[in-house]
């Protein structure tokens, strides 16, 4: 490769979403900075980090929002949405309320993308060049659910087999993390990166 193909850029928005205490903090401080903080605050509004990934050879920056889960500290404006082309749907495995949310965050994306894409459907700055004229005027962002806290074995309250069949159901990718242990963290980013490219 010359270097300026080495540099080419591909820059895409991933939104993490779920209840409180989920770990989507967590989730994304592990893969952006293999860290992990055991007794973590609640976000307050909304933070970003841009983390380059390597793709089939070629340089992609995924820039993913987290906000907070907590309705008091939310800054849920449809901006936290607004060209986004990737999801993280959190819940924690050992606490079936925040599974039984997901159908709840999955309205509000759906309800936050019908918004936008009514208003105008294109998608704003860097993300224009590559998408102009693809199909980005409805609804496809690529959306995984994401059964956080897989380390908690005793305390589980959401089998395995739930998560699936609920990703089934609503055409969702699946796969089970931990942040304290790191085991799936990166693959989860991956498979959304992966499918958009
Ligand atoms: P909000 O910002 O309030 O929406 O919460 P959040 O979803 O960002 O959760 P956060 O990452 O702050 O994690 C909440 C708590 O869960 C913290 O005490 C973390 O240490 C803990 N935690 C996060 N991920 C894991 C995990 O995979 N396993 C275990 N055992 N604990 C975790
Ligand atoms: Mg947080």
């Amino acid at each position: 490769y010359s270097e300026e193909e080495k540099t080419e850029d591909y820059l895409f928005k991933i939104v993490l979403i779920g209840d409180s205490a989920v770990g989507k903090s967590n989730l994304l401080a592990r893969y952006a900075r293999n860290e992990f903080y055991p007794n973590s605050k609640s976000t307050i509004g909304v933070e970003f980090q841009t983390q380059k990934m390597d793709i089939n050879g070629k340089e992609v920056k995924a820039q993913i929002w987290d906000t907070a889960g907590q309705e008091r500290f939310r800054a849920v404006t449809s901006a936290y949405y607004r060209g986004a082309v990737g999801a993280l749907l959190v819940y924690d495995i050992s606490r079936r309320q925040t599974f039984d949310s997901i159908g709840r965050w999955l309205n509000e994306l759906h309800r936050n993308l019908l918004s936008l894409c009514s208003h105008s459907c294109h998608i704003s700055g860097v993300l224009d060049s590559l998408f102009i004229g693809t199909a980005h005027s409805d609804m496809n962002v690529v959306t995984i659910l994401v059964g956080n806290k897989s380390d908690l074995k005793d305390a589980r309250e959401v089998t395995t087999a739930e998560g699936k069949t609920l990703a089934e159901d609503e055409g969702l990718f699946f796969m089970e993390t931990s942040a304290l242990d790191s085991s799936n963290v990166t693959a989860a980013f991956q498979t959304v990166v992966k499918e958009i490219y």
